[in-house]
């Protein structure tokens, strides 16, 4: 038997890995500057990490969905401390893709409405109804999609169809929206919004954008999603990329990060969403609120906590973001480079489309691992929050030269 190619797959075996570098068969080393899929965001074997794992896997793993445990209440309290009060009703999922589905489940049964407002460009997973929303989704012929989507433009200033000039304070991207929210012609059971867009090459909305969005949501007396998946439990430099406005969202969408390599996911809502479900929905999955999610979920937050690593992703992000901007100075390919915390988007000069591919695969033989998105000719880095500043700048470095050498 083989593994079936679902995805393309890089030439290399992977053995091991320790903190923010993995090895390979033949013992070559790799820093990875992408935490797997953004997963891995205390590095490889955490040692408090490890021994909660150890813990838990004596102590009980799996209680079925009738039972809840000790170790799902204390993830509850928790995930309390890092989120708006009102935010008070959780479930613990496997993946992001579950939780968004859970997500849109909940509007729908709250709202009755069937519309779902979606950004374009964004990803919100690979299951039906996400996949469906999904920018990827609609190239899939064979997917019906599941229920009605609005797609408004994604917040991407550089290249304004409105040509309004950086920062924005109008939001024309927003236009479709407003008209909807006064025509009041259709119901929308909910807004999905990702803080920072990873799909789109990482597209950073300009702050104000999330609270204008937010206030359109409730014009159209839709609930407002806030899809953390990528952006949550400390990756843009807060918490929760909302936390950079003043944003309550009605549900929270948590996956990668709270399980730090193992799949753990949630979403968190408000009395007031459960309170209008009431009746209307039910969700049962083997795995859903395991005691062992429930002890993962609440080490990595109090490992984040207790380390700081979550004002650590926004320094860190600082300095990549720093020497990025300098090497730009140096390297004309570059055309630009932008990041919220330690979630950085590289755009190449559109000349240069087709050697991003190379450049990553250069990178990869010297022993980086990055992302290249040829259709948004963007890198994306999204490295473990421990990576060191010694470790930052050996990317830098040999990023530089394989710029060069391809520039020559
Ligand atoms: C923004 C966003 N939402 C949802 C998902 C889906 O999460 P998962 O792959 O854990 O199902 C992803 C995965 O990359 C993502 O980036």
């Amino acid at each position: 038997m083989r593994i079936w190619p679902t995805n393309p797959f890089e030439n290399v075996l992977l053995t091991r890995g320790e903190g923010c570098r993995v090895w390979d068969e033949d013992g070559n080393a790799y820093l990875d500057l992408l935490a797997g899929c953004w997963c891995t965001v205390l590095g490889h074997g955490h040692p408090r990490l490890t021994e909660a794992v150890r813990e838990q896997t004596t102590e009980l793993i799996h209680a079925g969905p009738p039972f809840l445990s000790d170790r799902i209440h204390q993830a509850t309290g928790k995930l309390a401390e890092i989120l708006p009060p009102a935010l008070d009703r959780a479930v613990f999922l496997n993946t992001g893709s579950e939780a968004v589905e859970l997500a849109l489940k909940m509007a729908r049964a709250a709202t009755g409405a069937d519309a779902i407002v979606a950004i374009a460009r964004s990803y919100y997973g690979a299951t039906t109804y996400a996949l469906s929303l999904s920018e990827a989704g609609r190239a899939v012929g064979w997917l019906p999609p599941v229920g009605s989507a609005v797609r408004i433009p994604a917040p991407d200033c550089r290249n304004c169809p409105a040509g309004e000039n950086w920062p924005c304070n109008e939001f024309p991207c927003l236009d479709p929206l407003r008209e909807l929210a006064e025509r009041k012609d259709r119901t929308v059971a909910a807004v999905i919004f990702e803080p920072v867009l990873a799909n789109a090459g990482v597209i950073v909305p300009p702050i104000g954008y999330g609270s204008r969005l937010r206030a359109l949501a409730a014009e159209l007396d839709a609930l407002f999603i806030a899809e953390e998946v990528t952006t949550g439990m400390g990756r843009t430099g807060r918490w929760f990329g909302f936390d950079h406005e003043e944003i309550v969202p009605d549900i929270v969408v948590i996956g990668k990060a709270i399980g730090a390599g193992f799949p753990v996911a949630a979403v968190v809502t408000t009395a007031e969403v459960e309170a209008r479900c009431a009746g209307g929905l039910t969700h049962v999955q083997s795995h859903q609120n395991d005691p062992f999610s429930g002890r993962l979920a609440a080490t990595v937050v109090s490992i984040l906590q207790e380390e700081g690593l979550v004002e650590r992703a926004a320094s860190a992000g600082d300095y990549l973001l720093s020497g990025l901007k300098a090497l730009q100075s140096r390297q004309t390919c570059i055309a630009e480079v932008r990041g919220r915390g330690l979630m950085v988007g590289i755009e190449l000069q559109p000349a240069w489309s087709s050697r991003g591919t190379t450049v990553a695969q250069r990178l990869l033989q010297s022993g980086f691992i990055v992302n290249y998105q040829p259709h948004n000719t963007a890198f994306r880095l999204l490295p473990p929050y421990v990576i060191s500043t010694p470790q930052m700048d050996e990317f830098l470095e040999a990023f530089e030269t394989v710029l060069s050498s391809l520039s020559e």
